[in-house]
């Protein structure tokens, strides 16, 4: 169930220049979050920013009632959160949306692609896989070293590739270029830029492996309410915040011309 509560931030740490994480303490029970749901943060303190900002749950301990949000320093909103500091309460609206589906058999051969802020929910959803007997490919993408916010964490629960457009890390060019995302898969899951998430769905259709993408719209309530963040799915009009934010790259091939 949806609750709005006050975390507290119990640690703040910088990932280079545009990326940080905040551990947030729930004052008491904190609520079940499944991988790729997300939370609706309350920008305190910046007259300009009204609408609440949307981001993934990057990582849940659920023994220690916490949750950690990695955030990329874009605007007005997320220039105020990285100015936050332990001790400080943030205020969010959670979980919301629905997560990744995690119908996979042990030992499936599962990808993850995840291309800047949009690797934040893998990291959930590659924990969550390796509980049940899963060690996924992670393959995560950015324009250089710099942009890539989550690298040595994700080693413990799957094998990491990285590409990088100028090469200054890993693979030099695209994911989608890269030798591990042409290998064999049961199933593929993807968040990050648009383009490279149809270009992911793309290529996953065409070699009839199961895609799930996790889109990021933008959002005004995170609840279904004010319809900005609509798309023209195959099953008709859907809400990315409420029926989403992830899909089955099925439902998105009119959306995407796929
Ligand atoms: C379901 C969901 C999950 C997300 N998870 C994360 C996450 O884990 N980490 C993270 O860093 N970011 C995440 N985002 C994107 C994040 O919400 C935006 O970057 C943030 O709202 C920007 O706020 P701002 O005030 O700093 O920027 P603004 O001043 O509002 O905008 C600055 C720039 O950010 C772009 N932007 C604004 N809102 C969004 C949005 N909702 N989606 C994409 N681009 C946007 C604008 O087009 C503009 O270019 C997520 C978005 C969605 C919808
Ligand atoms: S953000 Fe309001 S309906 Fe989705």
């Amino acid at each position: 169930m949806k609750q709005v509560t006050d975390f507290i931030i119990e640690e703040r740490e910088q990932r280079g220049a545009q990326y940080f994480t905040l551990t947030l303490r729930h004052p008491s029970q904190m609520q079940k979050i499944v991988p790729g749901q997300f939370v609706e943060v309350r920008v305190d303190g910046c007259r300009e920013v009204m609408l609440r900002r949307p981001i993934s749950v990057h990582d849940v301990d659920e023994e220690r009632g916490t949750l950690k949000l990695l955030i990329q320093i874009v605007g007005r909103g997320t220039r105020r959160l990285a100015q936050l500091g332990v001790g400080e309460r943030l205020n969010l609206v959670y979980p919301l949306g629905n997560g990744f589906d995690l119908g996979v058999s042990e030992g499936s051969r599962v990808l993850l692609v995840g291309g800047g802020a949009g690797s934040a929910p893998l990291y959930h959803l590659a924990k969550e896989l390796s509980h049940r007997g899963v060690r996924p490919t992670i393959l995560i993408g950015g324009r250089n070293a710099g942009l890539i916010p989550v690298r040595d964490e994700f080693e413990q629960f799957g094998d990491l590739c990285i590409a990088t457009d100028d090469g200054s890390l890993g693979h030099r060019g695209l994911v989608t270029e890269h030798p591990c995302f042409a290998a064999s898969y049961d199933r593929i899951y993807t968040c990050g830029p648009t383009p490279m998430m149809k270009a992911v769905a793309q290529s996953a259709l065409q070699r009839g492996i199961e895609c799930y993408v996790s889109l990021e719209n933008m959002m005004a309530c995170g609840v279904g309410a004010c319809l900005c963040c609509v798309v023209d799915t195959d099953e008709g009009h859907l809400c990315v915040c409420k029926e989403g934010p992830v899909f089955n790259a099925e439902k998105l091939k009119k959306l995407w011309n796929l």
